[in-house]
């Protein structure tokens, strides 16, 4: 076999691999209302390095590290910055960048969950929603809270104003639980203990050291390396597409009294203790220890192991619907890897309170995964073994004739269930006794939604921001400013504009062109001047178009233009949103020094 090339860890976003460090996230939601003004702001953003790659991440990481030894009980402050679009957000990027070969992807998660007959619309946020235009991207900041809250609202300043293209749809955010819980889930589990170790990123692991796992080809969850499904001719995923990962974000609310009041009631009549029920639901005990290996007890000595399979054909220690042997089934598949995702998830919303019996306060996990194929990773994961009540196939002999029911934490029931049996939740499992039995219940988790998203390599983002062609003209010529000025020439208004346009900074070819106009207009008896600023881009052969973009966020125009072939002068022609022609200018080159 060919050796693996090496990965560029400057060109993939960090929270695909190795993961940004979150004690607090903010997730920011956007729709881009005009791709070219968002194109030159993406553009800056890069320019500024705002995004944090795999390597800045591995960085964050020695520090961290660092500080902890040299400072112990000292809290390293840090924020990162990840973006990704969904489908609709890339086509408003690019029309160009639509051969996406990821069906779900394409469909965005709405149309893939609700209609599979799981999630209800009615129980999905606004937010979300196609009706209400769902959302083209977002904005992941991860680190410490301080830091976070004052990086994004910075970002939001600078980057994400409405005055660049963007409308802000929405702000979720994530918590690490407090103290003792940290790192565990609401229901009290150590969560993200299990994650695919990806050969030519991870170090491989020595067997027996108890972490011990498989390696996992990285092209299963990075897009272009050695085992990504879709590099077959057929369905190959666009050369643009290289070092990106599809990205699902979705809103667990879970129902924490309501499980532990189950764990309650439902432990004595199987004869377990709560943390031995709970454990089989999970599959891990609340330490992390295995059941598989600790089938009594919990083992915290053994939180972080690994090294373990289970019996194909027996569930009498881990039961075959709980949820890590549903979601993992290790030696049921053949091929391990294929359905593997990196887990990227955070808790949200406030702990229980001590009066709280029933659910009364949002709480939950924000469900968020890397993978190169949805169809393969979250969309199969959940439709084919978590809400399939007959999977692993074929083991009724080992249950006592019952299937092995959904997921215990986080299946969930039909919409409208039309027979009794599908109106709760059936897992199959043997009791404390050693029988084989069934225990039922209502779905521990409910989705409130969220999208499926593309994060773009570097590389890509360079080219989706216009940079490529912005830093090869910055490098032949860094040279000032070039000022364009002058006067309506025809037209049905504007008698009175001035207008200036500027291309910041070197040769005209890639520059990004700020056309500002001033006029005055009657407003009552008054004449109020105006002014306007319009960011173009460079469409090629010395060419130049935008939508219009003003303070007010009330003018739609668009203008174009071109510059002539010795430099002096600029045409530029303004049009309406139905693409009318308003007005032309012609400008004289004043000054390549302001
Ligand atoms: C509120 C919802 C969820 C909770 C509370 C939850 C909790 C947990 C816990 C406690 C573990 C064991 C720790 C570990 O191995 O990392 C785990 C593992 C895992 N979960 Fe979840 N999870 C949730 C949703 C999901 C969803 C929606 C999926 C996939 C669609 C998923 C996929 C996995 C996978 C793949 C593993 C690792 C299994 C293994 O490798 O053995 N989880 N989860």
């Amino acid at each position: 076999m060919a050796e693996a090339e090496a990965p560029n860890l400057d060109n993939i976003q960090g929270d695909i691999w190795p993961g940004l460090t979150k004690k607090y996230q903010i997730f920011w939601f956007f729709q881009i209302t005009d791709a070219s003004a968002f194109k030159l702001s993406l553009g800056k953003l890069l320019d500024d390095k705002v995004i944090t790659t795999s390597a800045d991440a591995l960085g964050h990481r020695k520090e961290i590290h660092e500080v902890k030894t040299s400072q112990p009980g000292t809290l390293h402050e840090l924020a990162a910055v990840n973006i990704a679009f969904s489908f609709k957000g890339m086509q408003k990027l690019d029309k160009n960048k639509d051969r996406f070969v990821d069906d779900p992807f394409r469909k965005g998660m709405e149309a893939d969950m609700v209609n599979e007959g799981r999630d209800k619309i009615e129980e999905w946020m606004d937010e979300f929603k196609a009706k209400n235009g769902g959302v083209d991207g977002v904005v992941l900041v991860c680190g410490t809270e301080t830091k976070v809250r004052k990086t994004t609202k910075e970002l939001a300043e600078k980057y994400f104003s409405s005055t660049q293209g963007i409308k802000h749809i929405i702000t979720l955010d994530g918590r690490e639980r407090p103290e003792e819980n940290a790192k565990h889930e609401h229901f009290g589990f150590l969560d993200a203990i299990s994650q695919p170790r990806l050969t030519g990123f991870d170090k491989k692991c020595e067997k027996g050291d108890g972490n011990y796992q498989y390696m996992c080809r990285p092209g299963r969850i990075i897009i272009g390396h050695d085992g990504d499904m879709n590099n077959e001719p057929k369905s190959q995923h666009p050369p643009w597409a290289k070092d990106g990962s599809y990205l699902v974000i979705r809103k667990l609310k879970q129902y924490v009294p309501e499980f532990n009041r189950y764990l309650e009631t439902e432990a004595p009549k199987l004869n377990f203790t709560e943390d031995q029920l709970g454990a089989r639901l999970v599959g891990r005990w609340k330490s992390g220890a295995p059941v598989e290996l600790h089938p009594n007890a919990d083992c915290p000595k053994d939180a972080r192991m690994n090294e373990f399979n289970y019996d194909v054909n027996d569930h009498k220690n881990c039961p075959f619907a709980s949820h890590m042997r549903k979601t993992k089934p290790r030696s049921i598949v053949s091929n391990r890897d294929m359905n593997d995702i990196m887990r990227r998830g955070i808790p949200y919303g406030p702990e229980v309170g001590i009066n709280e019996t029933n659910t009364e306060q949002d709480r939950g996990l924000m469900f968020t995964c890397y993978q190169s194929s949805i169809g393969n990773g979250f969309q199969f994961l959940k439709r084919s073994w978590i809400n399939l009540d007959t999977f692993p196939a074929d083991k009724t002999e080992y249950t006592g004739g019952t299937n092995p029911g959904q997921d215990a934490i986080v299946g969930q029931l039909v919409k409208k269930p039309q027979r009794e049996k599908h109106k709760r939740l059936t897992t199959s499992l043997v009791d404390g006794k050693g029988q084989n039995t069934t225990t039922s219940f209502l779905p521990f988790i409910q989705s409130n939604g969220g999208d499926y998203f593309f994060s773009p390599s570097l590389k890509l983002l360079e080219e989706l921001g216009g940079n490529n062609k912005r830093k090869r003209s910055d490098s032949c010529c860094c040279g000032p400013s070039i000022v364009y000025s002058g006067k309506y020439e025809t037209g049905i208004f504007g008698r009175n504009e001035v207008i200036w346009a500027v291309f910041p900074k070197g040769r005209r070819e890639g520059a990004p062109l700020h056309v500002l106009t001033t006029w005055t207009a009657p407003v009552g008896k008054e004449k109020v001047p105006l002014s306007f600023l319009y960011n173009a881009i460079d469409s090629g052969d010395r060419t130049f178009a935008t939508r219009g973009i003003d303070k007010n966020g009330s003018h739609d125009y668009w203008f174009e233009g071109s510059v002539s072939e010795d430099g002096t002068g600029l045409g530029l022609r303004m049009s309406d949103s139905c693409g009318d022609e308003c007005a032309r200018y012609v400008l004289s080159l004043v000054t390549e020094d302001t």
